[in-house]
């Protein structure tokens, strides 16, 4: 089985994404490595935990960063709720998280499983940007690497043009897609052509066991949110993420181009820019995902949800 890290910002959608990994019997899931991002990163830990909890995983949790690189950013606590799991006030997991820093555990582990290691990140890349400053060589050990981040024609979900794991972290991002010689990307407006409907995700959710029982309770918030702002789908960013890392052969359409990170720009700080015209002459770094089976996708969810 091919080993797996995540680092993740739990979050509503992260955390199907984790389902959807506990579910998948290909990976050796090693652990999960934790950044603040969607809320703080005492959220972020605290929900990484509960959700191994009712899932019954036992899979190391190991907090990264609580801040990003160089500037302060603000948190998406309004789309996943203050706590980040749309506030049901569960109870805390029993299980603390590991004393081992996100960044050093990623760097041991892709040590450990040189060459082979998948790493799927859902959240800001400080984390991986903290071990790659460490370990300049970090790249050349990993097998893949795909990014849940970015707005490839520029229609972010943050501002104008930027995405929020990008636009939370922009100097991480830059030192990751500059080091990874080919990092596949799954970015917000191909998570916008792959919604779930929201009738069809209550009737997993209804058919579904414990798993998709906390589930449905903690992502109401945020399908509400989405219901009055999106019409009849929600979006599921690192859910669709982790489809593509999972499941490649379900992805229809890719494209490899270069991608570089707008640091400045007054509008556009954040910004992931993608030379689709080739004008640059740079090699591609960035495999982008631009379409997914959509029954494959909507077929790994009810999976994670036991529907
Ligand atoms: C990304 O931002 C976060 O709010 C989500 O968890 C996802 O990783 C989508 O832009
Ligand atoms: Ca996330």
């Amino acid at each position: 089985r091919i080993p797996l890290l995540i680092d993740t910002d739990p979050g509503v959608d992260d955390a199907l994404a984790l389902l959807m990994a506990f579910a998948d019997t290909r990976h050796r899931l090693l652990g999960l490595t934790i950044t603040a991002g969607n809320v703080g990163l005492a959220h972020t830990v605290a929900n990484a935990l509960k959700l191994c909890e009712v899932a019954g995983v036992d899979v190391p949790v190991f907090p990264g960063c609580p801040v990003p690189l160089v500037h302060p950013a603000e948190d998406a606590a309004y789309v996943h709720g203050q706590d980040g799991f749309g506030d049901t006030g569960y109870t805390p997991a029993a299980r603390a998280a590991e004393s081992e820093h996100g960044a050093l555990a990623i760097l041991r582990l892709a040590r450990e499983h040189e060459g082979r290691l998948l790493l799927v990140t859902l959240g800001p890349l400080t984390n991986l940007a903290l071990a790659l400053r460490l370990d300049p060589e970090l790249p050349a050990r990993i097998g893949r690497l795909v990014v849940m981040g970015g707005a490839v024609t520029g229609q972010g979900n943050t501002s104008i043009p930027a995405e929020f794991n990008i636009a939370f972290d922009p100097e991480a991002a830059d030192v990751v897609f500059r080091a990874f010689p080919k990092a596949e990307v799954v970015d917000w407006e191909a998570v916008l052509r792959h919604g779930l409907r929201h009738a069809d995700f209550e009737a997993w959710a209804a058919a579904g066991d414990g798993r998709a029982t906390f589930y449905e309770a903690i992502s109401r918030f945020t399908r509400r949110w989405s219901l009055e702002r999106r019409g009849d789908r929600w979006h599921s960013a690192d859910a669709l993420a982790m489809a593509a890392a999972l499941r490649p052969d379900g992805i229809v359409q890719a494209e490899d181009r270069h991608l570089a990170v707008e640091l400045e720009g007054r509008l556009s700080r954040g910004a992931t820019l993608v030379d689709w015209q080739q004008r640059t002459g740079k090699p591609a770094n960035a495999r982008i995902v631009l379409a997914y089976d959509q029954a494959s996708f909507e077929a790994q969810v009810r999976a994670a949800l036991g529907a």
